[in-house]
């Protein structure tokens, strides 16, 4: 049975840059406070009307097709991850295949909603497809348009200051070189939590969980009230129940302990140990969780890629962004023990182990 290889790596964001100074004209808050807290300097927002999830993620893959040295009709599968779609439904996949004019072949198209470790899941759906022989040429993106979805108010700027728009796209091909490719990938969830780090409204829910939403993101709302609906009520406006709630400290505390973990039982389960791992790509959630994971590792500065300081979290497109980024400069060569692992929402969590 063949592996996995990365075989072509690309990544866009948008233009526009929005220092956490411009964050200040809309919102308290500082870019002491921003830097101190979460190690975000700036971040990129798509233009309005112009610029989508399906657009960037084109962008991301025409780059990822060409480093492949394959045409666009030579994708058989694509698995778009993101948690801001274009559309409440179809999904971003098929825009994506439209937006790169992949209408000859037909080919399948998933969506992925797994939010900050949608691209590890993507990878270990593809890689499975990849070893099973169904696919050989499968285009997996992460792309995020948080822009146009949180609340630039005061209220929302504990979430608001941390997420920025971007896309990251590989194509994964058959390997039979004896040892490379994909090692590993390790999904983990654990929906207990679901509410801690959620868009709840408008959703299908018709206040059935109303009762899993806990104090800290309780906007003031009664919770006996149905305002679960997939239409939006000027209540749910007014409340902020359509914008992103956090918590933050319970999400922090979560993700330290998880990202070890997982990275822990992939390198167990692959013989190897962290002094192998050449480059470390951990989810860019938030500069002080990636360092704390970085210490509980006893991983040297070289051997960890960190670029949430220039696009802030990008959740589904961080990891393929900042591998891109690492790959480019020269710091992932052929051979090296590549470690992804992310942590975020739902929450869902894992580790994938590449030989590059
Ligand atoms: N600017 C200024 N003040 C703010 C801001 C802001 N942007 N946001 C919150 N504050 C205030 C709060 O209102 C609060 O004020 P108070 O003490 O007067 O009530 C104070 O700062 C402390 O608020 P906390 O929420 O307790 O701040 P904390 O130190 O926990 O930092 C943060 C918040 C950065 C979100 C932190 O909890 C964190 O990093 N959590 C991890 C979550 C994360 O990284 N999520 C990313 C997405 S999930 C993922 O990808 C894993």
């Amino acid at each position: 049975m063949s592996g996995t290889r990365i075989a072509g790596i690309g990544f866009h964001v948008p233009e526009r840059v929005v220092t956490n100074e411009e964050l200040t004209r809309w919102m308290d808050t500082t870019d002491e406070w921003i830097v101190e807290r979460t190690g975000i300097h700036e971040r990129r927002y798509v233009k309005k009307f112009e610029e989508t999830p399906a657009t960037l993620a084109a962008q991301a893959a025409a780059i990822a097709i060409e480093r492949a040295g394959i045409t666009k009709d030579d994708i058989d599968f694509i698995i778009f991850a993101t948690l801001s779609p274009d559309y409440f439904f179809p999904g971003c996949g098929v825009l994506l295949q439209r937006e790169l004019g992949i209408t000859k072949t037909e080919c399948g198209a998933l969506d992925i909603r797994n939010q900050c470790s949608g691209f590890i899941y993507g990878l270990s759906v593809a890689d499975q497809f990849i070893k099973s022989g169904m696919y050989k040429n499968i285009l997996l993106v992460g792309a995020e348009v948080h822009s146009m979805g949180l609340d630039f108010s005061t209220r929302g700027r504990n979430v608001s200051v941390i997420f920025g728009d971007g896309a990251g796209a590989v194509v994964l091909q058959p390997t039979d070189k004896p040892g490379q490719g994909v090692l590993n990938t390790k999904l983990h969830s654990n929906g207990t939590y679901a509410e801690k780090l959620a868009l709840i409204s408008p959703g299908s829910h018709s206040g059935y969980h109303n009762r899993h939403i806990p104090e800290a993101v309780d906007y003031g709302y009664d919770h006996n009230t149905d305002l679960g609906g997939t239409f939006v009520t000027q209540k749910m406006l007014d409340d902020g129940l359509c914008f992103p709630t956090m918590d933050g400290q319970f999400v922090f505390k979560m993700a330290i302990q998880k990202f070890p973990e997982v990275i822990q039982e992939a390198l167990h389960q692959a013989g190897l140990q962290v002094s192998d791992i050449n480059m470390f790509i951990p989810h860019q959630a938030n500069l002080r969780i990636s360092q704390m994971v970085q210490r509980l590792l006893r991983l040297p500065d070289e051997r960890i890629w960190n670029n949430i300081q220039k696009y802030g979290n990008t959740t589904a497109a961080s990891i393929p962004i900042a591998l891109c980024e690492a790959w480019e400069a020269g710091k992932v060569k052929e051979g090296d023990l590549v470690a992804l692992a992310a942590f975020g929402s739902g929450f869902t969590w894992g580790a994938a182990l590449i030989r590059w």
